[in-house]
């Protein structure tokens, strides 16, 4: 019998090419099959794929590469269904011995479908060897953007999707130096309309595709096009209020 092949989480970064780690580049050029995630079915619309791409040489790549769907949407009648093939090609292809990377956009381990996918697949195959692969993430990448650090010395910063609950935002200022707000994209009318009023506007900057080609950073909310909003957050930076250095002055 065949021993189960080994299940790999890669991390492809935030969208630059050359910002992939070479052990990311290593495992996708060596693996038996390396799987992406699509959001409409048979598209091959990934952009995880997109990124590895700019550094990946597909044709000599090793092993297989298989699309597995990923519905972008909350209906779980669409989702279930779509989330258990996906598991299920992966664990005949793990049965039979081979070694599976899983590709995901930034670091696997933020907000990413790999934590779904490893809950299910430890499901069914509890001995399952797994290995994440860490990398850039949209958390570092942004402040990379803006030229604003997120935090230091005795400062905090947090990350929350925006998406859900921005009504937390007044009590997440109070306790943290920079809010890192995921998911922001459709969330920056409400932003503005909840920040304004705080004399916290000048304080948010948004960031779309950091790192990647059509990078775009807008330094007032309220400049931000409609068609922009999309692969976005949003960086709240009310950090001088209590940094270090001001503390040091006291
Ligand atoms: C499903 S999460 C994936 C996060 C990813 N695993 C990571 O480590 O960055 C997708 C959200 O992350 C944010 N994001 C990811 N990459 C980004 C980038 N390059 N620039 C701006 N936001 C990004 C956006 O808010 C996007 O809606």
């Amino acid at each position: 019998m065949n021993k189960t092949g080994k299940l790999y989480a890669i991390g492809v970064g935030p969208g630059a090419g050359d910002l992939m780690t070479l052990r990311s580049l290593r495992l996708m050029q060596s693996l038996d099959v390396i799987a992406i995630p699509e959001k409409n079915k048979g598209q091959a619309d990934s952009f995880a794929w997109a990124i590895a791409q700019q550094e990946l040489d597909t044709e000599s790549m090793r092993g297989e590469a298989l699309y597995l769907w990923f519905p972008m949407t909350r209906d779980v009648s669409i989702t279930v269904p779509a989330w258990e093939a996906a598991a299920e090609a992966l664990v005949s292809r793990l049965q039979a011995g081979l070694d599976v990377g899983f590709i995901t956009e930034g670091d696997p381990s933020v907000f990413s479908t790999w934590a779904y996918l490893q809950e299910e697949l430890a499901e069914r195959l509890p001995n399952l060897q797994v290995e994440v692969v860490p990398a850039v993430s949209s958390i570092t990448a942004v402040p990379a953007a803006t030229t604003i650090p997120l935090a230091d010395g005795e400062e905090r910063f947090c990350v929350v999707p925006a998406t859900y609950g921005i009504e937390m935002l007044p009590r997440l200022i109070e306790e943290f130096d920079t809010l890192i707000l995921i998911k922001a994209g459709r969330m920056v009318k409400p932003l503005i309309e909840m920040l304004e009023p705080m004399g916290l506007l000048h304080c948010a900057t948004y960031v779309s595709h950091a790192t990647g080609e059509n990078q775009q950073v807008y330094r007032d909310l309220r400049e931000v096009p409609e068609e922009h909003r999309y692969f976005a957050m949003v960086q709240l930076s009310i950090r001088g209020r209590k940094g270090i250095l001001r503390r040091g002055q006291q």
